[in-house]
């Protein structure tokens, strides 16, 4: 290993590394983040424009792959192009997604039940799937092993930060993810979540489908929602997540496998008022009813 491999600017020189939902968000962040430190990037997403525009804005090595991860030939189709042109494969970012069915549980429909786990959680579990054989090879010759993240969410922590659908494939991401850690950790790959918060990208005006003058002024609101919806007093930015990416699947994660990464400025510390001084808990409410002392 040469000392550009091993210092903190060029963790991924020379390592095959492929980003599913690369064409926006944290995918984006993500496989740029890893081109900048050496990473030979398959930047995967359905959307091919949104593809282009990431390879554009890089200044490594990024190659483009046309992939819808409901479809599980696209899947392998994408992992065996990456093995054949590199010789094997050293990361998997399971990571693209959107928001899914937002019907309440006493509302859903089978299909909407079915498409929010075909994206959400069967994706990633085919993600890892066809990876595998191609990453066995790796594990064992290249420093900090083969690592494979998965995208989950806060949503995984309870209701209340998503559509119950998306929440469930979450929690499925999670639990996943560490089932596989036990499964593959013979082979030298280790298996990690991340779990963002909040974070600014497309995904929410994406799932409302909104358009024109309409998703211009919904994203001004989310970037002002986004800045107090956690203790940490900015908005949560894709960059955030690919940060915590890079350390799961860097040399410097060795020990680490079957966890998750919560990346939420503080989110699911507890309920608001145990940070927020302008939401009273139930104390501070009922200080009005406090009687004084007897005399
Ligand atoms: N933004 C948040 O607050 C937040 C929070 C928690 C988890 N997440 C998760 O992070 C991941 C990335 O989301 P984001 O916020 O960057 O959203 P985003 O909309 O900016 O990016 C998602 C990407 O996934 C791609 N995608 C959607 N369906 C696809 C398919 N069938 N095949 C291939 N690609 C597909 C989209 O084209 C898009 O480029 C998702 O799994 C999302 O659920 C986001």
């Amino acid at each position: 290993m040469s000392s550009t491999e091993n210092s903190a600017g060029a963790r991924f020189t020379g390592k095959t590394i492929v980003v599913t939902g690369a064409a926006s968000g944290i995918g984006r962040a993500t496989a740029l983040a890893f081109a900048g430190e050496g990473g030979i990037v398959y930047a995967a997403d359905i959307d091919a424009a949104g593809l282009a525009a990431t390879a554009a804005a890089s200044n490594g090595e990024i190659r483009t792959v046309v992939t819808d991860v409901t479809q599980t030939e696209d899947i392998r189709a994408l992992m065996d192009r990456a093995a054949a042109e590199t010789g094997g494969i050293d990361v998997v970012f399971n990571n693209a997604g959107a928001g899914g069915d937002r019907a309440p549980i006493d509302e859903i429909e089978p299909a909407g039940w079915d498409r929010t786990m075909d994206l959400l959680l069967r994706s990633v579990a085919f993600g890892i799937r066809y990876a595998v054989p191609h990453m066995k090879g790796r594990a064992s010759t290249r420093n900090g092993g083969a690592a494979i993240i998965n995208t989950s969410s806060v949503a995984a922590v309870g209701p209340g930060y998503s559509p119950t659908a998306y929440a469930v494939a979450k929690a499925g991401v999670l639990h996943l993810s560490k089932v596989a850690a036990a499964d593959l950790a013979k082979h030298g790959i280790r298996v990690a979540a991340v779990q963002p918060g909040f974070i600014n990208t497309n995904i929410f005006t994406r799932a409302l489908d909104l358009t024109g003058d309409a998703e211009t002024s919904a994203k001004a609101a989310i970037a002002a929602m986004s800045q107090q919806a956690q203790p940490v007093a900015r908005g949560g930015q894709a960059s955030d997540i690919a940060e915590a990416v890079l350390f799961l699947a860097s040399e410097a994660a060795g020990f680490v496998t079957g966890t998750s990464l919560i990346v939420d400025g503080g989110m699911t510390i507890g309920p608001r008022h145990s940070w927020d001084p302008n939401s009273p808990g139930i104390f501070e409410a009922l200080e009005q009813f406090v009687q004084p002392p007897a005399a």
